[in-house]
């Protein structure tokens, strides 16, 4: 098994030095960046953990079971490698999965946040999917072996990870060779007039219901657009996971481009 250096995990500062040539000039600046800290995010979901599933299914009006059972049609097990779904909060994907193995296979949900893991932990008991265990773990450095994993998912975690390729790497490295990597992640439509409506709504109205239905010090529902619009999308997050080791990568745009699944073999 390949050493899994933890500390290397360095945490960015949310401000960013960027430097640009303009015709016989360099000039400097400071831009800020989201915060993905690994203290903060921690935080932050810790602090929401509670009312997550509530508010998930009411800011998406129910669209979050639907995108993870695409996730689960499209990319379902094979046979009976375990799965691991990564950044598993609550753990929905991980219960679909289970569901969906009928015992033929193990799987593991890993999440570095204690009170979304003891919600995850509390719904698989009252479901009673005994092939399924929580494991807290940092995406960025997973405790498992090499190509242990015939699949391996994440829904809605990656965009919160610190180091993204990072994240994906471990990803892949934890992947047997020709398993699958399915990443559902949110994205912004492309259709005009959606695009605009949907923006607004994502914009102005989530970040307040959710701020309000969730209190919280860290702002999570204000986090959720900053950190979507941040993110790369389409062909970019499918050109990280080429370059993390993917092949074959592909996405789908879900509900006219709100969500994309992406996937990818080892
Ligand atoms: C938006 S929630 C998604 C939860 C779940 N996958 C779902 O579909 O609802 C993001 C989750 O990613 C976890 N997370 C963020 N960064 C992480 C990291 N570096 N390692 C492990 N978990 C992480 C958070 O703790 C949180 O539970």
């Amino acid at each position: 098994m390949k050493e899994t250096d933890c500390r290397a995990v360095i945490a960015p500062t949310p401000l960013r030095l960027s430097w640009r040539i303009n015709r016989q000039f360099v000039s400097f600046e400071w831009a800020m960046v989201v915060d993905k800290r690994e203290d903060r995010v921690r935080r932050m979901f810790g602090e929401i953990a509670g009312r997550y599933d509530f508010l998930n299914h009411l800011l998406s009006l129910g669209s979050d079971v639907y995108w993870r059972w695409r996730t689960v049609r499209k990319v379902p097990p094979a046979g009976e490698g375990p799965i691991l779904d990564v950044c598993t909060g609550t753990g929905d994907l991980a219960l679909a999965y289970a569901r969906a193995a009928r015992g033929r296979a193990a799987v593991v949900g890993a999440d570095f946040c204690r009170p979304m893991l003891a919600i995850g932990r509390e719904k698989a008991r009252a479901a009673g999917t005994g092939s399924l265990a929580f494991v807290e773990a940092d995406a960025q450095c997973l405790p498992f072996a090499d190509h242990s994993f015939q699949l391996v998912s994440v829904a809605f975690g990656l965009r919160n990870v610190t180091d993204t390729d990072r994240g994906l790497r471990e990803m892949l490295r934890v992947c047997r060779p020709g398993g699958r990597v399915a990443v559902l992640e949110f994205s912004m439509p492309r259709w005009q007039p959606f695009r605009g409506l949907y923006g607004w709504y994502f914009r102005h109205v989530l970040p307040r219901i959710g701020q309000a239905v969730a209190r919280n010090g860290q702002g999570a529902y204000n986090y959720l657009p900053e950190s979507v619009g941040e993110f790369p999308a389409g062909e970019a997050l499918a050109e990280r996971m080429r370059a993390a080791g993917a092949s074959d990568v592909r996405y789908y745009p879900l509900t006219l481009g709100v969500a994309t699944l992406y996937v990818g073999t080892k």
